[in-house]
């Protein structure tokens, strides 16, 4: 068995990407999110808040809730299509997606980028098709997949089981991708076998849209130029602790996530 390191928030406040006194918000990193559809605006609602609450300057959004988002986040650039989005550093995938022709087109054109992606939801299911570990493979830009255990058994055909740890690195070996298998401990584990255990989740995550906020918030982080396996484990430590932020004031939904991440990165961000 490999060493498992459990993630503290020393391991997040060291060299976390402050902007200094000549930050410029391209240099602070620019994040795009391929996510929600016409069915499920909400999810890009939830990606683009998680991102917007991570370090990056700029957040770009390319699909069908364009409309949406705007209009909630006037700050978001936003565009119908992948193709048509100005450079990013790194991209979100498939919250709320849908996994008919246009989004597999959209999935692709991501793939083909040559950033750091972040594959949630149904881009996972659209994976499933054939060549799936062929295509991650032949990708030299970092790939992180945030299964929860229904898309990792559709993906791997079998449940992750009693040993979760195994489970992330025989996909993150199989698919060259760093794993992070969500669940009450998620756990991060890497190709070259790193494996890393989130000790801040809290049942009142277990509520619809959460992931797609964890998967937005990633994509910052990726954007911001993390490695990325730093960049999953924090993001699963962060995203735990705002969970048990927003449940302070009541029953929490996915939004109030988003917001408490503000909440939580406040000690990171002010002026020093
Ligand atoms: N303890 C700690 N963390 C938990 C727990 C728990 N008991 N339950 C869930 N979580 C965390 C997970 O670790 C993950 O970060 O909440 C998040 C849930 O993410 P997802 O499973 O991706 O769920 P989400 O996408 O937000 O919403 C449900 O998933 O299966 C689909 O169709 C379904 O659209 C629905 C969506
Ligand atoms: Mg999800």
């Amino acid at each position: 068995t490999p060493a498992l390191r459990v993630t503290e928030w020393s391991d997040v406040a060291a060299g976390w990407p402050r902007p200094g006194p000549a930050a410029e918000k391209y240099t602070r990193g620019v994040v795009g999110l391929a996510t929600g559809s016409a069915t499920y605006p909400g999810a890009a609602l939830l990606s683009v808040g998680g991102a917007l609450a991570g370090p990056t300057g700029l957040v770009r959004y390319a699909g069908s809730a364009r409309a949406e988002v705007v209009r909630r986040y006037p700050s978001v650039i936003a565009t119908d299509r992948v193709a048509d989005t100005g450079r990013v550093q790194a991209w979100v995938c498939g919250s709320g997606l849908g996994t008919d022709a246009p989004a597999a087109t959209e999935l692709r054109c991501v793939l083909a980028s040559a950033v750091p992606v972040v594959l949630d939801a149904d881009a996972l299911t659209l994976l499933v098709d054939g060549s799936m570990a062929e295509r991650l493979r032949r990708r030299d830009a970092p790939i992180v997949l945030t299964p929860h255990d229904r898309e990792y058994a559709r993906l791997c055909g079998e449940a992750p089981g009693g040993d979760r740890v195994g489970a992330a690195l025989k996909l993150a070996a199989w698919t060259n991708a760093v794993v992070l298998l969500k669940g009450d401990r998620t756990v991060v584990g890497t190709p070259d076998g790193r494996a890393y255990v989130n000790p801040t989740g809290t049942p009142a995550l277990a509520t619809g849209g959460t992931g797609d906020v964890l998967a937005g918030l990633l994509g910052s982080l990726l954007a911001a130029g993390l490695p990325a396996a730093r960049a999953a484990v924090l993001a699963a430590y962060l995203h735990g602790l705002a969970g048990r932020e927003a449940a302070r004031h009541g029953p929490a939904t996915a939004p109030d996530v988003a917001a408490a991440l503000r909440t939580v990165l406040a000690p990171l961000t002010a002026d020093p």
